[in-house]
């Protein structure tokens, strides 16, 4: 939950947001005198928010959130989506640079082949905010707004950790996409907490030769991950999740099944593969992970058939995003707490904090925070 020193920083946020975003956007004050000027040409606009698609709630979730943030002060925002393609994505931007504006927000669908949206928005002097995911391999970004993507997967891995007595426990890994940056960052916070429990024998891998051929390794390369990644990854897709739990699964045998332990990287794939391995009569009961506070893993959790998510409060980003903007809009620099090396250059960044959901903190977390309203739920503890 956003904190009340924190929500007034966002609304002070909004106002200094309010005086900026041009005057496209609606304003409480029309000059009667000069009509035009209360429809004015898009060119007015300062921010556009490029998100990476609408097939996957989080990023409606986001939508959402910049929309409130943006309406609470009486503007309108301009967000596009890129329908998961690189190229939309580039004429996103250029449609935003085409209206003039001063910043652009990027999530971007791909973590490399975003760099030359990115180059050409700094190339017309805009600025470049990479959100949630890192541009990588440009030096045309000039911040990160983000989560802490490493702690993420701890905590999905320390979660494991602690639900796992006695040897041998079955383990299945699987990852996001290679192409995002935070597939990795997820996966070394994973590893970090599951590998001194697969070199004592807590873990054993089911699914992953690659993984398995680096167990011994406390720290992995960015290309070792990749290894990994590339065998075990999601795509960050439902339907790829599914058909590689079920390819797990069929080359299993019931040996390895029993009372497993799944590394889900968020709540789409989770479900699906949660879904596989609730469908296998071998499998016994099984602990997964997740993220994003997604409304259909919330109520997957109120019903026992997702364990736990990771709580990344997206409002809590929008305001880092808006202030961000507002820094450079009024010739300021945004707020540094790290740096994020993206391959080429160390782009600062102040990530914020995450907290672990499962069914004893849900209504806390989740509900009593206002994340989400209590309506939307059948059977809440
Ligand atoms: C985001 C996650 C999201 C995933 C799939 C990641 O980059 O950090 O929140 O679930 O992409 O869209």
């Amino acid at each position: 939950m956003l904190s009340r020193k924190m929500w007034y920083t966002v609304m002070a946020a909004l106002i200094v947001a309010s005086t900026l975003l041009g005057a496209c956007a609606a304003t409480s004050t029309p000059v009667p005198e000069a009509p035009e000027a209360t429809q004015p040409p898009a060119a007015a606009l300062a921010v556009g928010v490029v998100l990476p698609t609408k097939n996957e709630p989080r990023w409606i979730q986001d939508e959402t959130r910049f929309k409130d943030a943006f309406a609470a002060a009486g503007y309108d925002v301009q967000i596009l989506f890129s329908d998961g393609d690189s190229a939309k994505e580039r004429s996103n931007v250029e449609s935003l640079i085409n209206q003039g504006v001063k910043v652009i927000v990027i999530c971007p669908q791909d973590a490399t082949a975003a760099g030359a949206a990115a180059a050409e928005a700094r190339d017309a002097g805009v600025k470049v905010i990479s959100y949630d995911r890192l541009i990588r391999d440009t030096d045309a970004v000039d911040y990160y707004v983000t989560f802490d993507s490493v702690e993420v997967g701890k905590l999905q891995g320390g979660y494991l950790v602690d639900h796992a007595t006695g040897t041998g426990n079955p383990l299945y890994l699987y990852a996001g996409a290679a192409s995002d940056n935070n597939a990795f960052l997820f996966f070394e916070g994973a590893w970090d907490m599951l590998q001194p429990k697969i070199a004592d024998g807590t873990f054993v891998i089911k699914n992953s030769s690659e993984a398995v051929a680096l167990q011994d390794k406390a720290t992995l390369t960015r290309d070792e991950m990749g290894q990994i990644i590339g065998q075990v990854t999601t795509d960050w897709d439902f339907a790829v999740a599914k058909n590689l739990a079920e390819a797990n699964l069929t080359a299993a045998t019931a040996a390895d099944k029993g009372d497993v332990f799944i590394l889900a990287p968020n709540d789409g794939t989770s479900r699906s593969i949660a879904d596989v391995f609730a469908a296998d009569a071998d499998v016994t009961s099984y602990v997964i992970t997740g993220q994003d506070a997604e409304e259909p893993s919330i109520q997957y959790i109120i019903d026992g058939k997702q364990t736990m998510t990771v709580l990344k409060d997206v409002r809590t980003l929008v305001a880092d995003a808006i202030a961000a903007s507002v820094a450079y809009l009024t010739g300021g620099t945004p707020e540094e707490t790290t740096t994020y090396n993206n391959g080429v250059i160390d782009v600062p960044a102040k990530p914020s904090e995450v907290i672990a959901v499962d069914q004893s903190n849900v209504v806390s977390a989740v509900i009593d925070s206002g994340y989400w309203p209590a309506s939307d739920f059948t059977g809440l503890p």
